[in-house]
């Protein structure tokens, strides 16, 4: 079997992760939450490694422990991705991941730029702040009472922000991304236009 990848892109609760699952298991393909090295990462510096030694000893166990979705995870994430050589520790395992034979997708911010340039498909999946506010606070909220709509609109603008301005591989479309605005989408249609732009690509 070839190998085939699918890069998808784009800021935090865009929709990214929910459309990268679904094409990921429409087509069969292998799916990886790049987010998740980082947020793993961030984890084990809040717990007193330094960043280069937690991104260097990253285990399948760290990438499945239940607080990395939490928005202080989300943060802590963005900030030791900034540090080009925790980027550049994580860089192997996603090549290997993206050219596995029988076809793979990857999200995550630099995916198209970066790690898999020449992907076969390159999405980058965006949405207005309040629509990605909404989705998040709505992610959320139920496990945090005392969060607000305000507070993680300010926390997704300031990750943005961080995401967008830094120097080493910083969030923003490959050239040759298709660009997949969800503000006005539903999940099924989000999902439908990402399955054609990848047949497209076949
Ligand atoms: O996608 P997710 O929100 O889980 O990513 C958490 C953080 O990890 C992002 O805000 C970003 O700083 C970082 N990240 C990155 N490059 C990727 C994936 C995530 O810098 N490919």
């Amino acid at each position: 079997e070839k190998a085939f990848t699918v890069a998808i892109d784009g800021p935090a609760a865009s929709g990214k992760g929910t459309i990268a699952r679904a094409v990921a298991a429409h087509f069969g393909f292998a799916y990886l939450d790049t987010g998740l090295l980082y947020r793993a990462t961030g984890a084990k510096v809040a717990e007193g490694m330094t960043p280069v030694a937690a991104s260097e000893s990253l285990s399948p166990q760290d990438l499945q422990r239940d607080d990395l979705r939490s928005g202080a995870a989300g943060t802590a994430a963005s900030k030791v991705a900034a540090i080009p050589e925790v980027r550049a520790a994580l860089v192997a395992f996603q090549q290997g991941f993206a050219r596995r034979p029988g076809g793979a997708v990857l999200d995550g911010r630099d995916i198209g730029t970066v790690i898999c340039p020449a992907a076969e498909v390159k999405l980058y999946v965006t949405a207005s702040d309040e629509t990605r506010a909404q989705r998040r606070f709505a992610e959320l909220s139920p496990s945090d009472p005392d969060l607000t709509l305000a507070q993680v609109l300010q926390d997704l603008r300031d990750r943005d922000a961080r995401d967008s301005a830094r120097a080493t591989a910083p969030l923003k479309p490959a050239g040759d991304a298709l660009v997949l605005d969800t503000s006005h989408l539903s999940i099924d249609e989000a999902v439908a236009q990402a399955v054609a732009a990848v047949e497209v690509g076949m």
